[in-house]
């Protein structure tokens, strides 16, 4: 008796398997996936989500950008020195600004006949120096700081402190600038 009972309730349910089995492939007409329809709270919910998610990400990639250090001189970008120019195309009286790895820099040839180099970035607020010839200053236009041609030491206006200094040289007739 009670054995009969057992294989009616494991017919019942392997009659109710082979049912799903049936109705799912029965949903799946043709090999192609049938998807439920989204109901309106379900779309409403994923375009609040995706807009949150959206407007998290531009609110705190800048953040994140500000917080994190600018980082150093990567791989590609350092450089130990670069050769500026013919010595007689920088003649006593006289700058060339030019690039370091990605920072600009200057050259300066005094009256005296000797040669000094500079990172070209203000100690103020960063703005690019340049030589100027009449007033035999380097100049920051930005906020009429100035510095020294020969030393980089600040004599004018807002800047904080000295150009920092690179390493000059004539080498065989050619300006030569390298890392202090
Ligand atoms: S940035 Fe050069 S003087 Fe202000």
């Amino acid at each position: 008796m009670e054995s009969e009972e057992k294989d009616t309730k494991q017919n019942s349910e392997e009659s109710n398997i082979k049912k799903e089995s049936v109705s799912e492939s029965e949903s799946d007409s043709g090999g192609k996936l049938e998807l439920a329809p989204l109901s309106r709270g379900a779309f409403m919910q994923t375009c609040f989500y995706g807009f949150a998610g959206a407007w998290g990400l531009m609110t705190l990639y800048p953040v994140c950008r500000y917080l994190t250090p600018a980082g150093g001189e990567d791989e590609k970008t350092v450089v130990e020195s670069v050769t500026v120019c013919k010595a007689d195309e920088l003649p006593p009286g006289s700058g060339k600004n030019f690039k370091f790895g990605h920072k600009p820099a200057l050259v300066t040839h005094t009256e005296d006949g000797q040669l000094h180099a500079f990172i070209a970035i203000c100690t103020h607020l960063g703005c690019t120096v340049q030589f100027n010839n009449e007033k035999d200053l380097i100049w920051c236009a930005c906020h009429g700081g100035a510095y020294d041609p020969s030393s980089g030491k600040n004599v004018q206006g807002p800047p904080p402190k000295p150009l920092a200094p690179l390493k000059v040289a004539n080498v065989d007739g050619n300006i030569v600038v390298s890392r202090a």
